[in-house]
């Protein structure tokens, strides 16, 4: 362990209600902080502003996505079966040059500006027809599984193009892939769901090479660049990071953006005041500093050994960076704590990454976010939590930050 570094309870209930002030003291006293693992491995979390860029920014050279490239080569070899998990994490995000790049590049084919603005208006209307069916059932209402959860997986699932009839099935599946632990879901059912869901995708994939269509499935099917197409265990693995990545996210900007705002009264009154597009804008972003969806990045694994403040990170131990830990950095920010939604440095804010990996769906998180948040408190301009702050349930998980629930009341 770190010399006197602290012991943290990373998983706690009590670490999750407030992380901030721990984060705070790592910053200051232990930017470097190793966790040893139950099962061995050594975990280094990186929390000051300048640090977590400099790995972010890495482009593989020191710090690899890919578990292999930090490996041996006897070990990368006792390793190249292909198994269940592998058919949907084959993707870009745990991908390092020059697959990275070819993936990015073809996937940059199908997501594209125009695409995502042309979702604006679907997603007002799924914005409202949640709040009108929340309306039809007596108060208190849960935020999350009311709007923050349906929202976003009803814009991915059309965007993709996945039938209303299949839907559910599809919603079933997706949970084998997402978070499982929390759907309570046993190894042997998560294989079957992710071989089911493949299956599904493989003859998708086939149908709309024969009959393409307007949507994002189609358009990942023929994307073609320098004469190279996504092969089929790419492309359900590229749909499966669509839906993780696409999903979770936005529930939690959703959760975490209503909860600021409910709790700063007097910002929100002069947001809606204005209530233009770019209030809004600004206004997500600081939502997305302040408390964001994402606490630490995905894993990335040191390809040869780093020090970094006088601790010595050896090649394949586990390196995340705390993004959330970031975008508080008293180093980086004016009065890092306080929601403003008018901050002039909120451009800083590094909530989708940084670098080679910079999130691929950040307009499309922003859009729904801005639709969504308006029409919330547009309608509910006296939306009020109806539970104390400290008996709000976060969710348990290194990686994203956000409620289980958030009961509110006009
Ligand atoms: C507010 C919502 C979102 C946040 C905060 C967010 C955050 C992030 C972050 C931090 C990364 C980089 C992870 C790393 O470097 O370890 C990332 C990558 C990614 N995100 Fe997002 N994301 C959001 C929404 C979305 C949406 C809506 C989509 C797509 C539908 C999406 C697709 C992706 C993809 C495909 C990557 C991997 C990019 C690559 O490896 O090149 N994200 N996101």
């Amino acid at each position: 362990m770190t010399p006197n570094a602290p012991a943290l309870d990373l998983f706690s209930l009590e670490f999750k209600a407030d992380p901030f002030p721990t984060y705070a003291t790592l910053r200051s006293d232990h930017p470097v902080y190793c966790h040893h693992a139950p099962y061995g491995a050594r975990i280094w979390y990186i929390t000051r502003y300048e640090d977590v860029l400099t790995v972010l920014k890495d482009n593989g050279d020191l710090f690899a996505k890919d578990p292999l490239n930090a490996r041996s080569d006897e070990k990368r070899d006792s390793n190249a079966t292909p198994n269940v998990s592998r058919m949907i994490n084959r993707n870009m995000l745990f991908a390092d040059p020059p697959d990275h790049t070819r993936l990015r590049t073809l996937v940059n084919l199908a997501f594209t500006p125009r695409r995502v603005d042309s979702l604006a208006p679907r997603i007002a209307q799924i914005a409202t027809s949640l709040l009108d069916q929340m309306a039809a059932s007596p108060p208190p209402w849960d935020l999350m599984s009311g709007y923050a959860f349906p929202l976003p997986i009803t814009v991915i699932m059309e965007m993709l193009g996945i039938p209303a009839a299949d839907q559910g099935e599809v919603h079933e599946w997706s949970k084998a892939i997402i978070a499982p632990g929390r759907h309570g879901i046993s190894l042997k059912e998560r294989k079957r769901r992710i071989r089911a869901f493949v299956d599904y995708l493989n003859e998708m994939f086939a149908q709309r090479r024969i009959h393409p269509g307007d949507d994002l499935i189609s358009a990942l099917v023929v994307a073609e660049a320098q004469g190279e197409r996504l092969s089929e265990e790419e492309l359900s693995s590229m749909v499966a990071l669509l839906f993780v990545t696409g999903y979770e996210t936005v529930v939690n900007l959703l959760g975490n953006g209503a909860l600021a705002l409910m709790q700063h009264p007097e910002q929100l009154t002069r947001l809606l005041a204005d209530n233009s597009d770019a209030a809004w804008d600004a206004a997500i972003e600081e939502l997305l500093r302040y408390d964001g969806p994402v606490e630490t990045s995905t894993t990335r694994w040191a390809r040869q050994d780093v020090t970094l403040h006088g601790q010595e990170i050896k090649r394949g131990d586990i390196v995340r960076v705390v993004l959330t830990s970031a975008n508080r950095d008293e180093r980086q920010f004016v009065c890092p704590h306080q929601l403003d939604l008018q901050r002039e440095d909120v451009h800083a804010h590094i909530a989708f990454g940084r670098g080679a990996h910079y999130c691929l769906g950040a307009p499309l998180a922003r859009l729904e976010g801005r639709i969504a948040l308006r029409a919330l408190f547009t309608r509910r301009p006296s939306l009020q939590p109806a539970t104390p702050p400290d008996e709000l349930a976060w969710r348990i998980g290194v990686i994203f930050r956000g409620l289980n629930a958030l009961p509110v009341a006009p």
